[in-house]
């Protein structure tokens, strides 16, 4: 399915048209996976278009990018400020934001230092990641027979493009085999995360998430659902998780920005609590839609409107 165009794409502080905005095919990236990314959703909330925890994305692009020694000649605040005028001037209030950085055309060898930073910014209209229904029903997923990359081998704290390769892996199988996503275990045969999503296991009214050090991303949704259940005063904790943990559970859910709060009804088969959507699941849901459609109030201050001056950005 190709990709819904929007008129501009911002490139190293210009905007350019969508379609020009091309790569040599002898690019760093292309053949080393040499790129950092986030994505972001801009939301259209009851007060106007806004987009989600803006500046934390714009941080770990920032972060990702210092841990694979890449300088982005941008700070979170240009980035960021970039990200607001790039939906504006594409007129698309709800939609996805994809930063990326990456290295260029300029040597061929490894060693990535010859070639150029390269920074993008695009958005595009883009629906629910497991479907609409997901939302509601919940999802059939797997334990996947890929796992995470060990410690030590590519780091997961970035939000690197090859690490996408092992995601890749991950989602392809579990689609093979008639389920919706695979979980991934780490190297020690802990639970880590979904293909694009963490993971929360809920069990006798607690919640608990892998810790980072199971190898999974940091989460700017999985942050923002560890706040709003302390502010719920549901007990949240990082703890490792190991496979059989996930079949007893009560509910399970996973988070992302494209997967948002979306809950797991079966693992291998296994029904999961009832095998449809737990209350708990609904209850983070509810708060966490509820502040993202500006419907509850943005007490943690998320959302950066689209409408009113840069100087406000966060
Ligand atoms: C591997 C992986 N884990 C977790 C997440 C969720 O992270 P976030 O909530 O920041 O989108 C993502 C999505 O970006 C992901 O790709």
């Amino acid at each position: 399915m190709a990709l819904p165009k929007t008129e501009k794409i911002w490139h190293n502080g210009k905007f350019i048209p969508w379609d020009s905005a091309q790569l040599h095919v002898l690019s760093h990236v292309v053949h080393y996976g040499s790129g950092v990314f986030e994505g972001i959703r801009c939301y259209e909330t009851a007060q106007g278009p806004a987009i989600f925890r803006l500046q934390d994305h714009m941080q770990r692009l920032v972060n990702s990018a210092h841990i694979y020694r890449m300088d982005v000649s941008f700070s979170v605040d240009d980035l960021s400020n970039a990200a607001l005028e790039l939906v504006r001037v594409n007129k698309v209030p709800a939609c996805y934001i994809r930063p990326i950085v990456l290295r260029g055309y300029g040597d061929a060898g490894v060693n990535p230092t010859g070639n150029p930073i390269e920074t993008y910014l695009a958005c595009w209209e883009w629906g629910k990641y497991l479907g609409e229904e997901a939302l509601k029903t919940g999802v059939d997923v797997c334990v996947s027979s890929w796992n995470r990359p060990a410690p030590n081998t590519l780091p997961q704290m970035a939000k690197a493009a090859a690490n996408y390769m092992n995601s890749q892996l991950i989602r392809m199988e579990a689609k093979v085999n008639g389920y919706e996503e695979g979980i991934a275990l780490d190297t020690h045969g802990y639970v880590s995360e979904g293909s694009g999503e963490n993971i929360f296991v809920v069990k006798n009214g607690s919640i608990v998430t892998p810790p980072l050090a199971n190898s999974a991303l940091p989460g700017i949704t999985r942050d923002s659902i560890m706040k709003i259940c302390r502010d719920l005063d549901i007990p949240v904790a990082e703890q490792v998780v190991p496979r059989e943990m996930l079949y007893i559970a009560d509910e399970i859910f996973f988070c992302g920005t494209a997967a948002e709060v979306t809950p797991v009804r079966s693992i291998d088969r296994i029904k999961i609590g009832s095998g449809a959507r737990g209350p708990i699941t609904k209850r983070v849901q509810d708060e966490f839609f509820g502040i993202i459609n500006g419907k509850m109030p943005d007490r943690h201050n998320w959302l950066s409107p689209l409408n009113v001056p840069s100087a406000v950005v966060r």
